[in-house]
């Protein structure tokens, strides 16, 4: 059992701060908007007026938020995490979708406070993450990481340790790019159907049992073949576009090319041009129903 301050009760975070309460961990919760944090109480958490108040004692600092901008703000802003008492060998933990660049210098400034870093990835929707069944892409020391790994058993499908620090991070920019890619030519594949007067539901099935049958293909497609996306929002196409530019500046910083996350960037971006960017990643083909119409 950890004593663990998790800061961020998104979506996400929520969820994972459910099931690390679940699994027997002391859990103080943080939240920018204080109301998310407040509705985890009933589950067992405590909650902290600020990041600095959460990471008081704690073994482990999780930051489930955003982007660069809110991860920033959270750990070293006016009382960030890095400003508060942890434990003596706490490991800070970093899970949100952020840069590389980002992970790097957060594994620094952790490690100038005394604190151990680990980035700890993950892969899956909020309802994996409420029901524990998430992938953690790992990156940081072989010792740091086999604790953080007893730690996030709650809510651990898999755990794979890519290397150093960032590596974790590494490995999931370049998973999510290429699940953009998926989804955004699944939603120009379903818009073509729908232009040849092809039934949505009968080519969703299609697409489900063929050699296209990615999970992100088979759950998409009934969402654009039925018209029922998730309810509340559970991935916008706004942050579709954050993951895959930290993923595609990533990719070619190192010297790679990512012309097909450069393009995936470009069909969700126009979601965001008609007004649409906090609507679900899959009412993509809504986005295009507007831009092109209906029928072909
Ligand atoms: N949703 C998914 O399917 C999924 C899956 C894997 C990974 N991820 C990644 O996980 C991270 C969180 O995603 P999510 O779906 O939980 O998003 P979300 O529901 O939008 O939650 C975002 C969190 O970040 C906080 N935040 C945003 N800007 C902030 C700022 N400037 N200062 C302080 N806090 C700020 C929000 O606080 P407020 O409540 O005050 O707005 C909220 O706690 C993202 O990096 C995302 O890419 C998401």
């Amino acid at each position: 059992m950890a004593k663990i301050a998790f800061l961020g009760a998104g979506n996400m975070g929520a969820p994972m701060t459910r099931c690390l309460l679940k699994g027997g961990h002391l859990v103080t919760v943080w939240n920018r908007t204080p109301d998310k944090a407040k509705a985890l109480e009933k589950d067992g958490a405590k909650v902290a007026a600020t990041p600095k108040a959460a990471v008081e004692g704690a073994d482990a600092i999780f930051t489930m938020l955003t982007d660069d901008t809110a991860c920033r703000a959270v750990w070293t802003g006016p009382d960030g995490a890095l400003s508060g008492k942890p434990a003596a060998r706490a490991i800070a933990i970093e899970s949100s979708t952020v840069s590389n660049a980002w992970v790097k210098e957060l594994a620094a400034l952790a490690n100038a406070k005394g604190l151990r870093f680990v980035d700890c990835c993950v892969a899956g929707r909020p309802d994996a993450a409420e029901a524990g069944q998430l992938h953690v892409f790992a990156g940081g020391g072989a010792e740091e990481v086999a604790d953080a790994k007893t730690i996030v058993v709650p809510f651990t499908k898999s755990f794979t340790h890519f290397g150093a620090a960032g590596m974790g991070n590494a490995f999931k920019l370049i998973y999510n790019v290429l699940g953009a890619i998926q989804v955004s030519a699944l939603g120009e594949a379903m818009h073509a159907c729908e232009a040849a007067g092809i039934d949505l539901k009968a080519a969703a099935h299609a697409f489900s049992i063929g050699n296209t049958n990615s999970g992100h293909v088979i759950r998409h497609a009934r969402y654009m073949a039925t018209g029922q996306h998730e309810d509340p929002v559970q991935f916008s196409a706004k942050n579709r576009v954050k993951d895959i530019m930290y993923g595609v500046e990533f990719i070619e910083r190192i010297g790679s090319q990512s012309r097909f996350g450069r393009t995936a960037a470009d069909v969700f971006g126009q979601s965001l041009g008609i007004g649409m960017g906090d609507a679900n990643d899959s009412e993509l083909i809504d986005a295009l129903r507007k831009i092109h119409g209906k029928q072909g």
